[in-house]
């Protein structure tokens, strides 16, 4: 492998899996999870599954990828037959990239909508703005054509940075567009502390109310931990990649598990105060909460639109950031085959992927009465990506770096104290296999 493919400076590793794990996940639907899993339980619970389960399986993907060097299909391949260990390994990585594609042609239809919003300026002098921003909503949502518009171009947007390339592709946009982020994350965090209500916020976040945690609201969690940090699918593995030689995993993970957190946490602290600062408002659980809620409070609050405006690009950069870590396993496999450049092969993968979010867009309107298990197709693709193939695919890295590859390798890579080396061991073997396990069991039954 040349140098074109290794992130420059640490950085970039740091920011580009952030940009990963920072996402749609953390800002839309985390707030709208905690309003409609009984808010703090649900909190706990999720922080839980964060560091028991994500942070050794986030280890473990970074250590698959800084090894292996490759996509995660090809790292997962080498591995396998360099210790002599059973060939079907790669199928792992074959059901991340898949699960990749999957979960992008959804994930930018809400990404499009997020676009769209950053332009949904009130018209003012308006007498009833909460009529204004749900009409908008649903006149939005019912009208393929528009999604379709927002659709197209989120994914254009993709395809082109991932075409780019690694280094002056991926690399280049989080440097430029994480940095607006964070910025941007603790300005809203900020205004919305002053100007709404953060004392019912914050007892609707953090104080505990245990009678509210149901085997739902915990499998909901670990499905959320999960999303949330990119794990289970190969973004990380892939992304490991391309990490310097003398970068370490456990400090870069534990910066990337915090940022995460991080930014979920402020999301909640910058959308509820809003929301509950406007008494006539209901907190609206599901999707709804951002789009048709929160503008309607924005309206109300001094500066509000400008906020608005400011809320709806930092969700933007957020999932662009995230949607281009979804696209580059499968690219990054279909390069190393070699029959046809990255350029092409995201044309293609792009012209699929926009296919497939067609019947999402569908689901809000014109299919929205064709379910199966009382879901719609996008219900049901959220469902089994992000509760079933995403724990699966986390699974089965626990299982392959806990009990399946040397000790010695690990041991190496990730160059831990004996202290830190036992707890991440432990995690991995015992608590995060079978908590998955655990969790499934309880869901199906
Ligand atoms: N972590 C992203 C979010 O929270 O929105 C979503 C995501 C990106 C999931 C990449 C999985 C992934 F591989």
């Amino acid at each position: 492998m040349g140098n074109e493919k290794v992130w420059q400076g640490n950085t970039t590793f740091i920011l580009a899996a952030a940009g990963s794990a920072v996402g749609l996940g953390n800002i839309w639907k985390f707030p709208y999870m905690v309003g409609s899993n009984g808010g703090s339980a649900f909190v706990i619970i999720y922080l839980i599954c964060i560091f028991a389960i994500g942070l050794p399986v986030m280890v473990s993907e970074v250590l698959i990828g800084k090894y292996g060097r490759k996509s995660p299909i090809n790292s997962l391949k080498n591995l396998s037959s360099e210790f002599n260990l059973n060939a079907n390994w790669k199928y792992l990585g074959i059901l991340g990239a898949l699960s990749g594609v999957l979960i992008l042609s959804y994930y930018s239809v809400f990404a499009g909508m997020s676009f769209s919003y950053i332009f949904n300026i009130f018209p003012s002098n308006l007498s009833d703005p909460s009529n204004y921003s749900s009409n908008y909503f649903k006149e939005f949502s019912s009208s393929p054509l528009s999604l379709i518009f927002w659709h197209s171009l989120f994914i254009i947007i993709t395809c082109f940075i991932v075409g780019l390339g690694v280094v002056k592709g991926i690399g280049r946009s989080v440097n430029l567009l994480m940095p607006f982020l964070f910025i941007f994350i603790i300005l809203v965090s900020i205004y919305s502390s002053f100007t709404g209500d953060i004392k019912s916020t914050l007892k609707f976040l953090f104080s505990p109310d245990f009678s509210a945690i149901s085997p739902q609201v915990v499998i909901s969690a670990m499905g959320q931990a999960f999303f949330s940090l990119s794990i289970g699918m190969g973004a990380i593995m892939a992304y490991g990649a391309y990490m310097p030689e003398k970068q370490l995993i456990g400090k870069t993970v534990i910066t990337i598990i915090f940022l995460d957190t991080f930014v979920a946490l402020a999301a909640g602290i910058a959308i509820f105060p809003i929301v509950f600062s406007n008494p006539s408002i209901e907190v609206s659980a599901g999707p709804g909460l951002i789009f048709e809620t929160l503008p309607v409070a924005f309206y109300s609050l001094p500066f509000g639109s400008f906020f608005s405006i400011i809320f709806f690009i930092l969700v933007s950069i957020a999932a662009l950031s995230s949607a281009i870590s979804l696209l580059e396993p499968f690219t990054a496999w279909m390069e190393e085959k070699g029959f046809i450049n990255r350029k092409f092969i995201v044309v293609i993968l792009g012209i699929l992927i926009w296919f497939l979010g067609l019947a999402s867009i569908f689901s809000f309107n014109v299919w929205s009465d064709i379910k199966l298990f009382n879901l719609n197709f996008l219900e049901l693709l959220d469902y089994l990506t992000n509760n079933i193939m995403l724990p699966l695919g986390g699974f089965f890295v626990a299982l392959f770096v806990g009990w399946i590859l040397p000790n010695n390798l690990i041991n190496q890579s990730l160059a831990f104290g004996k202290f830190r080396l036992k707890l991440f061991y432990f995690f991995l073997k015992y608590i995060s296999t079978s908590s998955i396990i655990l969790i499934f069991l309880y869901s199906a039954f």
